[in-house]
This record gives C-alpha cells, structure tokens and sequence, in this order.
C-alpha cells in the first residue's frame, strides 16, 4: 500500500514517515525543501532502515504533480505541506493563501480525476481560537482565526469536506495542538530557521546559548502562575496518531468518510511550566524575563483527545520531560553537524 506524504521531509512529516514505514506502508514524498533539508531523507533511511521515493517540487506545479501520479499508485495521502509562521502569514498573507490553498487545491483536483481517497489533512488547534470552555473538544464551536495561517486551516477543512461530500471521498481532519519534540533517535526534529516564534525552540536556543533570554510573553493571565496554557503534545506520539487515522480510514467501507480528531494530550503547561520541566529535565538554566503579553496570545487551550483514544485506540503517553530531553539531543546533533 503506498502513500503520498506532502511536506514528508518537514518536522511532523518525518516523523510520520518513519512511523509509516515501521507499519509496512511504501511512501512517496514530495517536499519542495522550503523548510526543511534534503539530510533528513538520508536520516528517515537510517532511522526507519528504508528509503522513502523522494520527489523536491513545489505542490503549485500541477504538470509535476501529475507525473508523480501517473507514475506511481496512490491508495491515500497525508498532506503536511504548507507554510506554518503565524507572524510571516500576517505580513504575507497572499503567499500564504496561495501556498496553502493551490497546493491542497491541487492535490484535490487529481485525486478526483483519479479516483483517489483517504485523505489526511494536517489542521490545527487555531482553528478553535481562544474556545469558551476547556478542554476543547471536537464539537467546540470554531471561531475565525486572527492570522491568515489560521485562516488557510479553517478554508481548507471546508474545502476538504465539501470534495469529500460531492465526489464521495473518505478524509480526516486532524487538529493538532503543540507539537514539540524529536526522534528518540535525534536523527529528526525540527529545524531552526531564522529567531523561532514557538516557545519550545525558542527555550531550547536559549538553554544553548543562541539567544541571551526567553521572554516570558505575559504574566498577567487568569492561570496559577499567570503564564499562558497550551497542550504540548509529542511528535512522535502525533506521527503515530497519523498511522492510526489511515488505518481507520482504510478500512472504511462507506465511500464517503469525514472524521475529525483533536490530536493533544489533554494536560494544558504553563509557559513557566515548561521552563522549569526543560531545566529539570536536561540539567540546563534557561534564563528568562517577563515582558508584556504576546498580541493575538489566547489564555488557555487544550485537548480534549477522548473521541482519538475512542475510535482510533491512540493515546499521547509520552511525558512533557521526555519529550523536553529529545528536543536537548537533537539540538546537540545540530550542533555536531555544523
Ligand atoms: P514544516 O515546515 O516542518 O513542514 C512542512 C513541509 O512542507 C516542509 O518540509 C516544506 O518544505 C514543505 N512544503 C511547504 N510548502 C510546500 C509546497 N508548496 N510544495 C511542497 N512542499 C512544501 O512544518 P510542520 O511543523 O511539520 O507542519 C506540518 C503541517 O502541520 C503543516 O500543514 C502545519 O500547518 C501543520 N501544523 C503544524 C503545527 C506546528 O506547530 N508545527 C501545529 C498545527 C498544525
Ligand atoms: C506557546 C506559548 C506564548 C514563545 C502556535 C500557532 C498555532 C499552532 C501552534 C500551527 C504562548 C509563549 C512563546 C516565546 C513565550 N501552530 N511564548 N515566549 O502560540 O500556542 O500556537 O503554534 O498550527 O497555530 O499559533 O504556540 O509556541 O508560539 O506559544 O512566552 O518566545 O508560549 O506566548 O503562550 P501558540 P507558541
């Protein structure tokens, strides 16, 4: 059974195509290499012990997409690729829209051409905004997203549901929370590029000595602490979620499938909490100053995950400290590779 994977040399995608290839799956990934490194299909190999097709071209290019599917039977899809900065989506909004959208656009309109389903849709915990009761579940009322990023998540969870209703496909849309972490292994994480804008980079730079301090963006929220609440959840327990989501699918026998799942732990941390688990577990200092909130921060957001334990048997049951002391490794072997 083979499997496209947009975007599979990124962060999540990496990660979920080692999780794939560990389940017997063959992949195909295409990756324009816009943020992330032709290494890391080297690093899948050693990792996974198998090398994943690899196609570098920019999802826009329809002509190209097209030749990979003449080329190769696809029996499902999961679409990580898109552009993901918050901050860089507000200042190039259209980039955004056009990377996101034609890309996913694209990849719809040959699936329906060709008869192709089982389509897994990387969204995201934004498209809930700052959500009226926690945790959040998956009927929590969405709220427009403030950044044009958010945006291109909640336009193309409509997108994939209307394809899915008119051309009776089977898809999921999988909500993530904060994903942070690397590979047991510290052969795949996320790579750095430019000043990182999530906490969890921004902490591990700064435990290293690439930034001087972490600013703390508000100590005045209604939480214990008066840090923000977020809910970090493990890549590779994410990757792993993506496997049992294609698995459900596949076995789907209704032609027309639209499953929706929160993928979190459903334990919120507070930014200081976070801090003091990094520290606590890596035996690092990380400095840091309070300054004003973040604008557009919401207070509080996390999972509630049961309907994914529920219906796909998959829990996140790796430990904020375990996760925190991957990140530390693979920082180190970034480090070592320079
Ligand atoms: P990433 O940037 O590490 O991975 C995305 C990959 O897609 C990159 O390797 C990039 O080179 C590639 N790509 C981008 N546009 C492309 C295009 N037009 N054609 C071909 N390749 C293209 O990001 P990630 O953190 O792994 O995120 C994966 C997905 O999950 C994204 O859709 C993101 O929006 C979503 N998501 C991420 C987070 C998070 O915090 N990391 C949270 C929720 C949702
Ligand atoms: C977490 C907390 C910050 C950096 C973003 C996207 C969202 C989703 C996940 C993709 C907040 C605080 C951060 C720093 C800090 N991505 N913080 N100092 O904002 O929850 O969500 O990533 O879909 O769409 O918006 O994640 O990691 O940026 O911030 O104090 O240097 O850490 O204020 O409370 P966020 P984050």
């Amino acid at each position: 059974m083979t499997i496209l994977v947009t975007g599979g040399l990124g962060y999540i995608g990496s990660h979920t195509v080692v999780e794939l290839l560990n389940n017997g799956f063959d992949v195909v990934i295409v990756d324009d290499l816009s943020n992330s490194e032709k290494f890391i299909l080297n690093n899948i190999e050693e990792v996974a012990g198998k090398k994943p097709v690899f196609y570098p071209f920019d999802l826009k290019r329809r002509e190209l997409l097209k030749q990979l599917l003449d080329a190769h039977k696809i029996d499902g899809c999961i679409h990580f690729a898109a552009y993901k900065a918050v901050g860089e989506s507000q200042e190039k909004p259209v980039d955004y829209y056009e990377n996101n959208l034609f890309s996913l656009i694209n990849l719809l309109q040959e699936f329906k051409e060709r008869n192709i389903s089982n389509f897994i849709f990387s969204s995201s915990c934004t498209v809930y905004g700052q959500a009226d009761k926690q945790p959040i579940d998956e009927d929590t009322p969405l709220k427009l997203p403030e950044s044009s990023y958010g945006k291109t998540k909640q336009m193309g969870e409509e997108i994939i549901k209307d394809f899915a209703t008119a051309h009776h496909k089977k898809v999921t849309l999988l909500r993530y929370f904060n994903p942070i972490g690397a590979h047991p292994s510290a052969k795949l994480g996320e790579l750095p590029i430019g000043i990182p804008n999530n906490l969890v980079p921004y902490v591990t730079q700064t435990a290293a000595g690439i930034r001087e301090k972490l600013n703390v963006w508000g100590n005045d929220y209604p939480t214990e602490d008066g840090t923000a609440i977020r809910d970090y959840i493990y890549v590779v327990d994410l990757a792993k979620a993506h496997v049992a989501a294609l698995k459900k699918l596949l076995k789907e026998e209704a032609d027309t499938v639209i499953d929706v799942y929160n993928l979190g732990t459903g334990k919120g941390s507070s930014v200081l909490e976070v801090v003091h688990a990094f520290e606590a577990a890596n035996s690092v200092e990380v400095p840091y100053q309070i300054c004003e909130r973040r604008p557009g921060d919401i207070t509080i957001a996390y999972a509630n995950a049961d309907k994914a334990e529920n219906e796909l048997g998959w829990k996140a049951d790796t430990s904020l400290e375990e996760a925190l002391r991957t990140t530390w490794q693979w920082q180190k072997y970034l480090e070592q590779r320079q």
